[in-house]
């Protein structure tokens, strides 16, 4: 009996951590990223405080379990964010490759992390308190570089960096993983052949892009902790290299095979809920019609900010189906264009809101016409819909991308939007073709018996690191390597000039002999 008790007792007893996540409020898919791994730590026991600097006091903290500190920030920098939002209706009209486009957004951002991460640091009681709580673990997303910032003053025994998506651009060199530019696509890439050299150029040129949207933010946040916390900031290379992991928000199945590092670990799907029975109102909509289509351009573009010419085609596609229910996640279902289109549409929705991963669960769901965030690609796998992507901006093409190479869907360009031709041949294509929703099927099987879950690893991985701290056998010497070194341009230099050397050498020594054998030669034709 007395054994039982101490089996017991002893099976209860687990360590629960001291973990800090960094969540700046700035984005909806990145505080649902952030916000998720916090909640899934509290699940698994453990103490977590989310530090909530508020970028934008109207979107949602992502976590509900976490403790959470917030950070008043003021109206100034509510305004930063909000004009940059006003302005997301672009993202329906920027080209893929955008270079001006992209300098300028990268400023913008770097300005608003700087102005945030500047209010932010004027807390110093704040900052000594949480160096104080001696925090096992601390996390913060490799996107608003003050996080990583602020772990050099707050001293966790381990650091852990989130990443709302996968290694890309500056995170490359950051996090010691080589590049494969010549073979993985690049967030802005729509197709990708790895044999057409065009496309190597595109890819060349996109990565480019990236690092040059990124650089603003880190060297300007490099230059306040500097400029406040004197030469002695390590800066952002030195301390991504010290990192312990780096959990990724891309699912390797769904991804392209590629160079990575034992440290990185990828954390795809790891938001997605469990799908719930539908409300009596959305399960009538799914059952009016034996087929739906649900369309969403996600949280950041609008629809109702779209052109009329592409309003148009979409409402042409959904006159051509009249026997398939049409869901449009719509903000604004009583705007004029709302009111009009439902009256001469009677199988199209409008509406503000969508139980989306409910409803890509109903059997009835057909085909899913979606933006490609990351999150959606997921539910799109995981509950096997074959869908049509038109994506926007960010990481979106190369998501869409990777969801028509691995057959689940085809992407069209957001350009063709207005041919309401390309709409209803790729919507009837990914319907018609049993393939998609075969492909979708095995894809989800696959996901569901993965080895090991998201969740496992995101829990595993930081108990570890919490009661080990970093491992200097997981942090590549390429991150103190130089560019010679790292390329071994040294070496190839010394073998092009012992090669010269050995070339003109024997050059020379061939020139000899032939003139000695010349002149030989010619003396006995003088003699004779
Ligand atoms: C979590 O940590 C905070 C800060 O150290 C502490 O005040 C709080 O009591 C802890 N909560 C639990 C449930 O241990």
């Amino acid at each position: 009996m007395r054994l039982l008790i101490l089996l017991l007792f002893s099976f209860q007893v687990s360590v629960s951590f001291k973990i800090l996540i960094y969540n700046s409020k700035f984005g909806h898919s990145h505080s649902n990223f952030l916000g998720s791994v916090a909640d899934i730590l509290v699940d698994a026991g453990h103490n977590v405080t989310s530090l909530i600097p508020v970028i934008d006091a109207h979107g949602k903290d992502g976590t509900v379990k976490s403790n959470k500190i917030y950070v008043d920030l003021g109206e100034k920098i509510q305004k930063a964010h909000d004009d940059s939002i006003g302005e997301h209706k672009m993202f329906f009209y920027t080209p893929y490759f955008d270079p001006i486009g992209t300098y300028m957004g990268g400023q913008a951002m770097a300005e608003m992390f700087e102005s945030a991460c500047r209010e932010t640091l004027k807390n110093d009681e704040l900052i000594e308190r949480l160096r104080e709580e001696k925090y096992d673990v601390m996390m913060a997303e490799s996107f608003d570089m003050c996080g990583m910032g602020l772990s050099h003053l707050i001293k966790p025994k381990s650091y852990i960096a989130l990443l709302s998506m996968s290694v890309f651009g500056p995170l490359y060199d950051e996090f010691g993983v080589p590049p494969a530019l010549s073979y993985q696509p690049s967030s802005y890439m729509l197709n990708f052949d790895p044999h057409s050299m065009i496309d190597r150029v595109k890819n060349i040129v996109s990565e480019s892009l990236i690092r040059g949207f990124f650089s603003p933010g880190r060297s300007k946040l490099e230059g306040l902790f500097r400029e406040k916390y004197g030469h002695e900031f390590p800066g952002f290379k030195k301390l991504s290299s010290n990192v312990a992991y780096v959990f990724a928000n891309n699912e390797p199945l769904l991804d392209f095979g590629g160079p990575t590092m034992s440290r990185v670990i990828p954390i795809g799907g790891l938001g997605a809920k469990a799908p719930k029975k539908l409300d009596e109102y959305w399960e009538k909509v799914m059952t009016t019609r034996s087929k739906v289509v649900l369309i969403s351009f996600g949280s950041i573009a609008p629809s109702e900010s779209l052109a009329d010419e592409k309003k148009e085609a979409i409402l042409k596609t959904v006159a051509a189906y009249t026997s398939m229910t049409f869901i449009w996640k719509y903000e604004n279902p009583d705007d004029q264009f709302a009111i009009a289109a439902k009256k001469v549409h009677p199988n199209l929705i409008l509406s503000k809101w969508t139980p989306q991963n409910d409803l890509l669960n109903h059997p009835n769901m057909a085909a899913f016409i979606s933006h490609g965030g990351m999150g959606s690609c997921m539910e799109v796998a995981q509950r096997a819909v074959p869908a049509l992507f038109i994506p926007l901006f960010g990481d979106q093409p190369k998501n869409a991308w990777a969801m028509e190479y691995h057959g689940l869907g085809k992407v069209i360009s957001k350009f063709d939007l207005p041919y309401a031709d390309k709409l209803i041949t790729n919507l009837r294509e990914i319907i018609e073709n049993k393939r998609y929703r075969e492909n979708a099927k095995a894809i989800s099987k696959k996901l569901t018996h993965k080895p090991f879950s998201s969740r496992e690893l995101v829990i595993k991985y930081t108990e570890f690191a919490a009661e080990f701290g970093p491992s200097q056998a997981l942090r590549p010497q390429s991150c103190d390597m130089s560019f010679i070194e790292y390329y071994n341009l040294d070496i190839i230099a010394v073998s092009v000039i012992i090669t010269l050397f050995v070339v003109v050498f024997i050059t020379h020594l061939v020139v000899m002999i032939f003139k000695r054998i010349f002149r030989k030669t010619s003396t006995k034709e003088k003699r004779s």
